[in-house]
């Protein structure tokens, strides 16, 4: 073991990372071995790579950009309407399709303690977790399909344990447990503003979910994709956890894709203000492509056609639809990186833990839309706002639990009034 530890320690000097070298000292045999492991399974150049990503100017990535076209389905017939509701409904009785919850985010905005699906909203009787409010809709779809469609749950290293004893604790809120499936995520290293390594509360080497794009290596590697495959799924919708208005069994985006023979279709809406906090569909170089808010250059997204409409208006909200044959290929690509400066607890050079108020930290993430450009073409299908749109994202302010519960009961009382069909 001390042999371990000490390579370890060298290796840290080799590649300039002694900084967490004074709170290892202070550690028990038991947890300086642990880290030494960790430490010798690094692969620095990694860390220098990322490092680099943090220094990576946006700016200059937006040319040959122009708009996408997108369906709205209040130009179709009802007719065509009626076809792609069929089509749907044919591929869900025959068990041709699932779903995936992207679940292993940090949650960190709204800050809940506990994996974002265990937050409880103070909607309906007795409030509804957001888990809950994803399976009552498959238990619904089981009604008007007669079958269990099998959902997949992506989680993380940090939040799989926690996860799982909540289906277990709730008895999978009455769903049948053989139809849901649990899956963790890949991490990556969090380093400090200066490119350092951190150690976190647990006393390993800090590492964070490295994004929803992690999707498609994670089920790869995790024998998902081949499950899916044996059980001869062909469509897969992946849906975010926290919005409480997601339509996970779209119906009629399924149709759509089927009869267009598209390999990918999402359920977009238009973005209420230009200044949104949502990614925006375009094209780039005649490849599809979404630009998230933290990245959009003010000018593209102000800019208006003649009508005054946002040109840039077609808003990701996570809800996407992919061919076997499509996932299957997004997982073998490794997506592009993201930086995102975040506050991450970890321990000081005293050993003291610190939960910064401030962001502290670089973490690297995939984004699942950079699967796009990946495919020449994807469909396109608007949705309306008020029907599938209420994110939780924040504690307080825009995108919190009372923003999204004002959403959802305005979109139950219009159901209610039959303004929407449900
Ligand atoms: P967000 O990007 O909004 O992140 O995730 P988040 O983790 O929920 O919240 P913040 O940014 O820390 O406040 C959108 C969706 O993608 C999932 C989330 O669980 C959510 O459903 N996600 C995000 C993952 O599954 N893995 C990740 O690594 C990141």
């Amino acid at each position: 073991m001390e042999k371990e530890y000490e390579q370890a320690v060298k290796i840290l000097k080799n590649n300039h990372q002694e900084t967490i070298i004074p709170i290892m000292e202070k550690l028990n045999e038991n947890k300086k071995e642990i880290l030494a492991e960790q430490i010798l399974n690094i692969d620095f150049k990694e860390i220098n790579f990322l490092y680099d990503k943090t220094k990576t100017d946006y700016s200059s990535n937006f040319e040959n950009i122009e708009k996408i076209k997108a369906i709205n389905p209040d130009d179709l017939s009802i007719q065509e309407i009626n076809e792609y509701l069929q089509i749907g409904k044919t591929a869900i009785t025959n068990g041709k399709f699932c779903v995936a919850i992207m679940a292993g985010g940090q949650g960190s905005r709204l800050g809940h303690d506990g994996p974002k699906g265990t937050f409880k909203i103070d909607i309906e009787e007795n409030g509804k977790y957001l888990f809950e409010l994803l399976i009552d809709k498959l238990r619904k779809a089981k009604k008007k399909y007669g079958v269990y469609i099998d959902c997949y749950i992506m989680t993380s290293e940090d939040n799989n344990e926690e996860t799982v004893k909540f289906f277990e604790k709730n008895k999978y809120f009455g769903y049948p447990k053989t139809h849901v499936k649990f899956f963790k995520q890949n991490s990556t290293l969090v380093i400090d503003k200066n490119g350092k390594i951190v150690i976190g509360e647990d006393y390993k080497i800090k590492t964070c979910s490295n994004g929803n794009g992690e999707i498609f290596s994670s089920m790869a590697k995790q024998g998902i994709i081949d499950e899916m495959k044996r059980k001869k799924i062909e469509w897969v919708f992946i849906g975010a956890v926290d919005n409480i208005l997601l339509q996970l069994v779209d119906t009629m985006l399924l149709g759509a894709a089927i009869k267009n023979k598209e390999m990918i279709a999402t359920r977009t809406v238009l973005k209420n203000a230009p200044h949104e906090n949502v990614g925006v569909f375009c094209k780039q170089n005649g490849k599809v492509k979404v630009i998230e808010y933290t990245e959009m250059p003010k000018k593209l997204a102000e800019e208006v056609n003649e009508k005054g409409e946002l040109v840039f208006g077609e808003a990701h909200i996570m809800c996407n639809l992919f061919n076997i044959e499509a996932l299957e290929k997004a997982s073998t690509k490794n997506l592009e990186y993201h930086v995102a400066y975040k506050k991450i607890t970890y321990l000081d050079e005293n050993g003291i833990l610190v939960r910064p108020t401030e962001p502290n930290c670089y973490k690297f993430e995939r984004f699942i839309f950079d699967a796009f450009t990946l495919f020449d073409n994807i469909l396109v299908l608007r949705g309306k706002r008020e029907e599938c749109f209420a994110p939780i994202k924040n504690a307080e302010g825009i995108d919190s639990p009372k923003t999204a519960k004002a959403l959802y009961e305005n979109y139950m009382n219009n159901i209610k009034n039959k303004n929407i069909k449900k």
